[in-house]
This record gives C-alpha cells, sequence and structure tokens, in this order.
C-alpha cells in the first residue's frame, strides 16, 4: 500500500498534467487528423495469417485487435448531421481462417455497442476471444457493430473543423453524442444490413447517450428491440471515487480556466501519454495504476489482472471534450439528469442556471439494467434509481460478486461469466420475438 499524499500526488501527475499539457503539445505540433496515431493501424486490416491465440502487451498499442484473433473486422466511416465522422467497427463473425465455421447468414439481429467516457470501442474487443463482449456476440450469431463517439481517438475528424486547430471542434458534450452521433451510427447500421430493428447496449456513457437521443428523438425507439444498459450513468450522484469527487468540486474553475487557456480537450490518446503511463505503471509493478483504478471504479483485485490493466492504459484514454466532463460534473453535483448549462459570470463568482431535465419516460423500449454492488461510479442506488424510472423495465441484474466495480465489467478476470453469459441469455429472448416479428432474408 502507498501512503495517502504520496499517491496522490502521483494521482495528479498522471490526471493533471497530461491535461494541461496537451493542450499546448497540439498547439506545437498539429497533426493531419486524418492519420491514424500508429503504424500499426494499417496491418490490422492487411494481417494475412493468425497469430498465435494470446495476449500481448503489445495489443495495447493496436487500434483494433479482432482481425488478428480470427474475426472479421470492418471499418465503416459515418457522417453525423453536424459534420463529425465518426469510425464505425463491425464484426462480422469467424474468418474461415480461424478453423471454425463463420456463421453466415447472421443468425441474429445486428447489435450496436457504445463505450463509456475517454474510453473508446476497444471496451468490447480488450479481454479478447472467448471473454469480451464483441467476441461472445459474433460467435453466437450476431452481426457485432462497435460505435467511437465524437472527440475519441477513432472518431477525432470532421468535415471541416480541425480538432488541432480549431475549438469549435470540441464544442460538444455527451449531449451531442446522443443527439447527433448514436443516431448516425445506428441508421448506418441499419441501412447496411437491412435490418429494421437492432439490439443496443451501451457501458456507462454508452447508456446515457441512448437516453438523451429518446428523450429529444423518442422516435428512435422504433428502430431499437431492447437496450441492454451497463452500469448506467444517467444518476451518478452518490458517486464514491474521491478524486472524481475532488474533481467535480473543482470543475467550475478547473473549465474556466482550461476554457480560457484554449484546452478544449481532454485526456487523448496520443504519443505523448503513452510513456507516461509506462513510467507509471512500470513493468512488472502496476501499484499506482492499480491504486488509481481502485479509487476511481472501486476495490476488487481478486478480478484485476495486471497484464489487462496494462492493455486497458494502451486504449484508455482515448479522448473527450473538456465540456463533456463539464456536463457529467452538472449531473453529479445536481443529481438532476439534464441538459448542459454554460458558465457565466455573475457578480464576480462563477454561475450556471439549471438546465432542463431530460425525459426518461420517453425511453419506452424494453431496458435490461446490470449493476455492481462496489460500483464507485455508478452507484448501485442510483442505478436502482434509474431502473425504477424507466417505464419499460425488462430486468435488472445484480452481478453475483459483490466487490463487482466499474471497471469489472469491462476488465473483470470473470466477467463472461458474471456479466457475459447473462446479458447473451437477455438478447435470446429478444432476439426470438424480433426475428418472427420482422423476418430476414
Ligand atoms: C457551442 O455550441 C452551442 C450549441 O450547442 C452554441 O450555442 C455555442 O454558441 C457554441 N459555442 C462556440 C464557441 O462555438
Ligand atoms: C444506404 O445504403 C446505400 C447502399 O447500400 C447507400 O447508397 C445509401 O447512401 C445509404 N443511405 C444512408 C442514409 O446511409
Ligand atoms: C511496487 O511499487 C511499490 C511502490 O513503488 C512498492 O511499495 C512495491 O513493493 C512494489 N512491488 C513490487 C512487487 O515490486
Ligand atoms: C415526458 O414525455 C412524456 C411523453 O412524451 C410527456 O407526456 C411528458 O409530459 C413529458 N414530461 C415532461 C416533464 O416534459
Amino acid at each position: 500500500m502507498l501512503h495517502r499524499p504520496l499517491l496522490l500526488s502521483l494521482l495528479v501527475m498522471v490526471v493533471a498534467f497530461p491535461m494541461l499539457l496537451t493542450g499546448h503539445y497540439y498547439q506545437t505540433h498539429p497533426r493531419r487528423h486524418d492519420s491514424n496515431e500508429y503504424g500499426d493501424d494499417e496491418s490490422v486490416q492487411m494481417m494475412q495469417e493468425d497469430p498465435p491465440f494470446d495476449l500481448k502487451e503489445e495489443d495495447a498499442y493496436l487500434t483494433v485487435l479482432v482481425w488478428k484473433y480470427g474475426y472479421e473486422i470492418e471499418m465503416h466511416e459515418v457522417q453525423t448531421e453536424d459534420g463529425y465522422l465518426l469510425d464505425l467497427y463491425r464484426i462480422g463473425g469467424r474468418r474461415a481462417a480461424s478453423g471454425q465455421p463463420p456463421i453466415r447468414p447472421h443468425r441474429n439481429a445486428p447489435i450496436f455497442l457504445m463505450h463509456s467516457l475517454l474510453s473508446s470501442c476497444a471496451d468490447w474487443v480488450l479481454m479478447g476471444p472467448g471473454r469480451a463482449l464483441g467476441y461472445l456476440l459474433a460467435d453466437a450469431g450476431y452481426d457485432v457493430w462497435l460505435g467511437n463517439a465524437r472527440g475519441t481517438r477513432y472518431s477525432r475528424k470532421h468535415i471541416h473543423l480541425d480538432p488541432d486547430r480549431s475549438g469549435a471542434f470540441w464544442n460538444f458534450s455527451w449531449h451531442e453524442i446522443g443527439l447527433y452521433d448514436v443516431p448516425a451510427l445506428i441508421d448506418h447500421v441499419l441501412n447496411a444490413t437491412g435490418a429494421a430493428r437492432l439490439h443496443y447496449g451501451g457501458f456507462s456513457q454508452g447508456t446515457m447517450v441512448l437516453f438523451v437521443l429518446l428523450s429529444e428523438r423518442p422516435e428512435y425507439n422504433a428502430k431499437l428491440i431492447d437496450m441492454q444498459a451497463i452500469s448506467p450513468s444517467v444518476y451518478m450522484y452518490r458517486l464514491e471515487g474521491r478524486i472524481v469527487r475532488t474533481f467535480v468540486q473543482l470543475a467550475d474553475p478547473l473549465v474556466a480556466a482550461l476554457d480560457a487557456a484554449g484546452r478544449r480537450e481532454i485526456l487523448p490518446n496520443r504519443r505523448f501519454i503513452a510513456p507516461l503511463v509506462k513510467l507509471v505503471c512500470a513493468d512488472g509493478n502496476v501499484t499506482v495504476c492499480r491504486e488509481l483504478l481502485y479509487d476511481v471504479a472501486g476495490r476488487n483485485p481478486a478480478q484485476v489482472d495486471d497484464r489487462m490493466v496494462r492493455i486497458f492504459l494502451g486504449h484508455f484514454p482515448a479522448g473527450a471534450s473538456l465540456r463533456q466532463l463539464h456536463h457529467f460534473s452538472q449531473i453529479i453535483r445536481t443529481a438532476r439528469f439534464a441538459k448542459y448549462s454554460p458558465l457565466r459570470i455573475a457578480h464576480n463568482t462563477l454561475r450556471s442556471s439549471p438546465a432542463p431535465l431530460y425525459n426518461l419516460t420517453r425511453a419506452t423500449l424494453p431496458v435490461v439494467v446490470y449493476y455492481g454492488l462496489n460500483d464507485h461510479v455508478v452507484n448501485f442506488r442510483d442505478a436502482l434509481q434509474l431502473a425504477d424510472e424507466v417505464p419499460n423495465l425488462a430486468a435488472v441484474h445484480q452481478i453475483a460478486d459483490r466487490h463487482f466495480t466499474h471497471s469489472d465489467f469491462i476488465l473483470a478476470k470473470n466477467s463472461a461469466r458474471l456479466l457475459n453469459s447473462i446479458l447473451l441469455q437477455e438478447l435470446e429472448q429478444y432476439d426470438r420475438g424480433a426475428l418472427s416479428a420482422h423476418p430476414r432474408t
């Protein structure tokens, strides 16, 4: 165990330093926004042979691991109404080269998965075949689509705004992700597959953005079969992490300062961060990383695999906007699932006025909620409060491990048994109904 003061100063180094420095880094090193960050990226789609079937730490530096593990992967680029360009990945199923028969045509309806804050589509494949939800779904005959929100490393693109030069690119919160990104991605999947409806699975922020969409554009209920809401972050005010709580308390002045300094992109996934992570999470000893993870997500050492933490840190953080974090801080502080309220200066103090609430009763699709008892981000009472308020609650699953944390949903050694197998059973049930209503050719 580390001493608290040492730990906190390390945390400041890990969290605040990159936040402050990367803004500067961009301004002095602008890059083309259409280039890939790592040279490995291109090779992912061209690799001809199956490498050995085991997780490697270099996986942290691959954009998408999927092809490598014997699955078909397609990349689609989707344009939103307001001009953002988003990468959407499709896991069609196993490749013939994997030695397993591919499932064609897909036995089940398509499923669209949306990642959490500061993360990316890597959420769904990090744990590797046989464990990660993305692969398990493909194995079960689903056509799997993985979205990436604007501002993440895969969606740092716009038809005319340059993320490195234009503050306007970063003028969004999770409100815009829900209002523009999610519907564009859903429509693309439906159009590409010819399906009438799809399953929606979200983790944390990936669930709240769908509630935003359905509140603002309830007609999207008709395009969805069901929603699998994994640790849904609609109510977060019982949040326990001390680092995040500290951020929430300091958010207004911090946001005002960063905004004034023109630093509106937060914790991007760049070469710059990787050496820092390597330094802090030195090989063979990830104590500090673990402590960071425990504070933010919850402490459950039995489910943490150091190798997984390092791979995860190769993909996380994947970037977000300042406004997006600020919006989070507002719903945490006010305990209201409400729209963004811009900062104003009045009588020499920073203020923001109460913004209108999102209307959860418009989410009329069946919702299945999964929660963990030791989740520091979405406290189980917050998850249950949401479950109480959605009009069409289909089921609520408390994960059987009493120490299950926020990161365990993606990283736990036993997440396949504790979460994914249950989720597959739930989907199966809706899929049968959906297929009989909309026979596929
Ligand atoms: C940011 O977007 C909001 C609408 O979401 C708009 O009202 C505001 O003017 C924009 N600000 C800037 C600086 O572009
Ligand atoms: C739908 O797909 C067709 C081709 O399959 C394409 O021509 C069309 O532009 C797509 N529409 C949208 C809205 O993406
Ligand atoms: C890891 O690092 C911490 C602090 O630097 C130290 O206390 C601990 O003994 C180290 N553990 C191992 C296994 O090296
Ligand atoms: C929420 O939406 C429902 C259904 O559209 C509507 O009847 C209700 O008045 C809305 N509530 C608020 C507070 O806007």
